[in-house]
């Protein structure tokens, strides 16, 4: 098992990409702490896993809230006395047309997917700093790479934000032994998408060479890999997770 004994602190992680990727590190040993604004939904995400024979604890946290991070990863180092991985999933989506968006728009957005991507970082890198090891993960977006996305210049312009932050960390984190790298998907089934595939779904599948949309284990499979020792040489890096949607 790739993951045995390794403790895995994951944001979003109630639904969606997040809630997949928990249940996939428990599936290969791993410890897994399940976090999300939602509560209750984490507690059951954590529930299911530890009743598969899975090891997990659940926290309600909100990545915008710094006191609530910081009470996380304490919790983990007291638990625990480590974190090996972040998986930094939580994110937001909202249509905003740009010449209608208010700045409220603007702000909330920037601040989870953004603001949220820094807190949660430097809270975890400062403890893997300790051990001189550990594996960052965020999830970015096709969205980031692309900026054109319309009616949500403020998730595209959060997620090329991340893409260049994670960039810089990997560069400074480099010397504690800590890889920092991306993934960016395209367009996948969850929560997040499912009014927008529902609506223009037919649209977007021409425009995607594999003619259909990615599935939540398929962006997990990545950042499995990304956590992994296998990638022990990667850092810096965004693996692309779009059935040939966008090809550099
Ligand atoms: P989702 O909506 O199913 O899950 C997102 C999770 O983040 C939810 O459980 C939600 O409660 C949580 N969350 C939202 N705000 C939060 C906050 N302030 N603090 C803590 N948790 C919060 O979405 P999905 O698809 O699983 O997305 C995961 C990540 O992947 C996001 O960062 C998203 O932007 C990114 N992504 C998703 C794509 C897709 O097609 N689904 C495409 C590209 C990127």
């Amino acid at each position: 098992m790739r993951f045995s004994d390794k403790v895995i602190l994951i944001t979003g992680a109630a639904q969606g990409i997040g809630q997949c990727t928990a249940k996939s590190f428990a599936k290969e040993g791993g410890i897994v702490v399940v976090t999300d604004i939602q509560a209750s939904l984490a507690n059951q995400v954590s529930e299911s896993i530890n009743a598969d024979d899975g090891k997990s604890i659940s926290f309600g946290l909100d990545v915008t809230n710094p006191r609530e991070i910081n009470m996380v990863v304490k919790e983990c180092i007291t638990n625990f006395g480590k974190i090996d991985v972040l998986v930094h999933s939580a994110g937001i989506y909202k249509e905003a047309p740009f010449l209608t968006m208010t700045e409220q728009e603007w702000d909330e957005t920037l601040n989870v997917n953004l603001k949220g991507t820094f807190l949660c970082c430097q809270s975890v890198a400062r403890e893997m700093v300790r051990s001189k090891s550990g594996k960052i993960v965020c999830i970015a977006s096709i969205a980031g790479q692309r900026g054109a996305i319309p009616g949500r210049s403020h998730y595209g312009t959060s997620k090329g934000g991340v893409l260049a932050f994670c960039k810089a960390l990997a560069l400074e984190l480099v010397p504690f032994g800590i890889n920092v790298n991306c993934v960016a998907p395209g367009l996948i089934v969850t929560g997040m998408t499912k009014d927008l595939i529902g609506k223009k779904g037919k649209d977007f599948l021409e425009s995607i060479p594999m003619s259909r949309f990615g599935m939540a284990q398929e962006v997990t499979d990545s950042i499995l890999f990304l956590a992994s020792k296998e990638s022990s040489y990667i850092t810096g890096c965004t693996i692309d997770v779009n059935g040939g949607l966008l090809m550099r």
